[in-house]
């Protein structure tokens, strides 16, 4: 049976239900409405989320629709990237919400596929990333970045897409995702977008709904802490020593223990800076109260001698 999320009620205008875009549940679905958009000739453009939408993901689907491509949105709270301590259960679902952002992006079609789509039963195969993810988040999120591959790919066959949209936001799994796509060949060109963040430079996130006013005003150390090791590194200091600063700037609102990592690394391979290195990534995760956060700043060197 075909389902659509759309609750309606007396209150529900015409407009309303002109205007959502159509939400598939289904492989079948899904395969059917990119099949229809292709056959008009329309490039598939394509942004996986979590829902929970913000201006962030927002900008991703801005940037899929200014390239005039067929957009389709997935909403996937996927349970394969949680360990089980973590947020899975409290993760927030606003789905009408989502539908209603989605429709006002003028997405064309948003794909919030159930369970068994993504998981038939029976299901027991996974997409293992490399080197790429034992570092920064892979330890402390254990099977974290195998469950994001496993969705994606997983994702990535269903819709197909031409090209897909990350965020920069999440540094680390852009980066496994490219090495993915490259690895496993798949006809997608992967476009990594800025990140948004709030007017005092807090990067939005679905998460940010967790904090309290109090963990709100604590939670910006992260992007201050990134900002003096940016200046550091641009005044022409070394890694370790950008690393230093940063780690004496957020020590001054958080104790060790709430700081999972917070360094300057290869932003090419996530490994200690060299003497070739061109691009640095400064980045860190930290977690107030029970909220986690992460959040990075892409630095490029000053030429040498200047
Ligand atoms: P989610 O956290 O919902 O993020 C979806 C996409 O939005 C990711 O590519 C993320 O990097 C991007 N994003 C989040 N915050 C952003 C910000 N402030 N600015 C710009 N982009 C931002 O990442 C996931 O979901 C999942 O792991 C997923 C890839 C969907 C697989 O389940």
């Amino acid at each position: 049976m075909k389902s659509h999320f759309m609750k309606i009620t007396p209150q529900t205008t015409e407009l309303d239900l002109q205007a959502r875009p159509p939400v598939a549940r289904t492989a079948a679905e899904v395969r059917k409405k990119v099949a229809e958009a292709r056959a008009r000739g329309q490039t598939i453009g394509f942004v996986p989320t979590m829902g929970a939408l913000h201006a962030g993901h927002l900008s991703l689907i801005e940037h899929a629709k200014r390239r005039d491509a067929f957009v389709v949105v997935s909403i996937y709270v996927n349970p394969t990237q949680f360990a089980p301590q973590e947020d899975l259960s409290s993760y927030p679902r606003p789905f009408a919400d989502d539908h209603r952002k989605c429709a006002d992006a003028a997405v064309d079609l948003v794909f919030a596929p159930t369970d068994e789509t993504m998981y038939p039963p029976g299901d027991e195969t996974r997409v293992q990333p490399g080197a790429l993810a034992t570092g920064l988040c892979g330890p402390h999120r254990p099977g974290h970045f195998e469950g994001v591959c496993t969705v994606v790919a997983r994702l990535f066959n269903l819709v197909a897409p031409d090209f897909a949209c990350f965020g920069q936001k999440d540094a680390q799994q852009a980066l496994i995702i490219q090495r993915m796509v490259t690895d496993l060949q798949y006809p997608i060109e992967i476009v990594i977008c800025p990140t948004l963040r709030e007017p005092d430079g807090l990067a939005l996130s679905s998460r940010n709904t967790y904090l309290s006013t109090d963990e709100r005003t604590q939670a910006l150390c992260l992007y201050n802490a990134l900002t003096s090791g940016r200046e550091t590194l641009l005044k022409g200091g070394a890694a370790e020593h950008a690393t230093t600063v940063m780690t004496d700037a957020i020590a001054t609102s958080l104790t060790a223990d709430a700081i999972d990592y917070l360094v300057a690394v290869d932003a090419t391979n996530l490994q200690a800076v060299t003497a070739t290195t061109r691009r640095v990534l400064l980045v860190g995760a930290i977690r107030i109260g029970k909220t986690r956060l992460i959040d990075n700043l892409l630095v490029d060197l000053p030429p040498q001698g200047t």
